[in-house]
């Protein structure tokens, strides 16, 4: 089986995505996956590191977000005996422990600035320092980096810094979330059902057509993690049985489209006062950035512009 095929879906976007992916696990280019939490983004990291060369040596992930602070550094690149209190004996370091194979480092927006120069280093030289170690050793490993942090925006604050951006980002590679996929809603509750109810050994429970509806047009805000447990859960305690809307949880229920969930006040209001003052609270919070600006009102920047001109805001 191509590792690939474990990631499921059909959008346009997402295969997108896959074709790149499968490029660049052929080559020993640095990829930085960017996705919101749960769109596959680690699921991916392990599919390029089993279908590239290196797939006979570890795959080593390292949460960065999981680190304390003053750890990261000689938890990555290892520490000498001594070298600093707490350091009882000689440590090799994740990278060392991933000689020849890939280190994925998870949710890189947390790493400190300090360390984000000694990986930058590392990237462009293979050289690997080790606490406390006055020489640096080559040490050859693929580096496959993920986030669900907007990273342009950290290297704006200056929390990030832009060289490695740029580094990590040679091939951008970003999971679309689920909302944006859809048409692959179906696919993916279809594929989970089946290889959950083979797994537990129970018969697969079927969806009234309304209930799959919901499924579709809920926003999935933890994505293809939040779709799969919801599978889980149904599997579980459903085997064989029909699904309808009051088997499903009430924010997904609730989350229906056909209503807005905006009440109208008993008073009523101005329409036109009210749509001004949305259009002028997004270009607020956007920070003037007329696309984003739109994006939060759900519409496109043509309908944006146009509602600007009309109220001449
Ligand atoms: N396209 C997909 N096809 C099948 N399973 C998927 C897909 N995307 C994600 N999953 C499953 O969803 C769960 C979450 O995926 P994963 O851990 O890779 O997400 P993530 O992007 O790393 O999330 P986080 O940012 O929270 O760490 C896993 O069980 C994974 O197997
Ligand atoms: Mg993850």
């Amino acid at each position: 089986m191509n590792a690939f095929e474990k990631l499921i879906g059909e959008s346009a976007e997402f295969k997108s995505v896959l074709r790149s992916a499968e490029i660049v696990a052929a080559t020993d280019v640095t990829v930085l996956i960017e996705g919101e939490t749960g769109t596959g983004k680690e699921l991916l990291a392990q599919a390029i590191h089993e279908s590239s060369s290196r797939n006979n040596k570890p795959f080593v992930t390292i949460n960065c977000a999981a680190l304390p602070e003053s750890l990261v550094e000689s938890e990555l690149f290892g520490h000498k005996k001594g070298s600093f209190t707490g350091a009882v004996s000689d440590h090799p370091g994740y990278i060392k422990q991933a000689e020849g194979g890939t280190v994925f480092l998870d949710e890189i927006g947390e790493l400190p600035l300090s360390v984000q120069a000694k990986l930058l280093r590392f990237i462009e030289y293979g050289e690997c320092q080790c606490v406390g170690d006055a020489i640096p050793h080559n040490i050859d490993v693929r580096l496959v980096a993920a986030t669900n942090r907007n990273i342009a925006e950290q290297v704006k604050k200056g929390l990030f810094r832009e060289d490695l951006y740029y580094r990590l980002k040679i091939v951008p590679l970003e999971l679309p979330s689920l909302k944006k996929r859809e048409k692959d809603i179906l696919l993916i509750v279809n594929y989970f059902i089946a290889s959950l109810a083979e797994q537990y050994g129970k018969a697969k429970p079927r969806f009234t057509s309304s209930a799959l509806k919901q499924l579709q047009n809920y926003s999935w805000p933890g994505n293809v993690r939040e779709l799969r447990n919801l599978c889980e859960r149904l599997v579980v305690l459903l085997a064989g049985q029909e699904i309808t809307e009051t088997n499903l949880p009430v924010d997904i229920v609730s989350s229906d489209t056909s209503s807005s969930g905006f009440k109208l006040p008993l008073h009523g209001l101005n329409l036109e006062y009210l749509e001004m003052d949305l259009l002028k609270q997004a270009l607020g919070v956007s920070g003037g950035n007329k696309s984003r600006a739109a994006r939060l009102l759900g519409i496109s920047r043509d309908a944006f512009l146009y509602r600007l001109k009309k109220y001449s805001i």
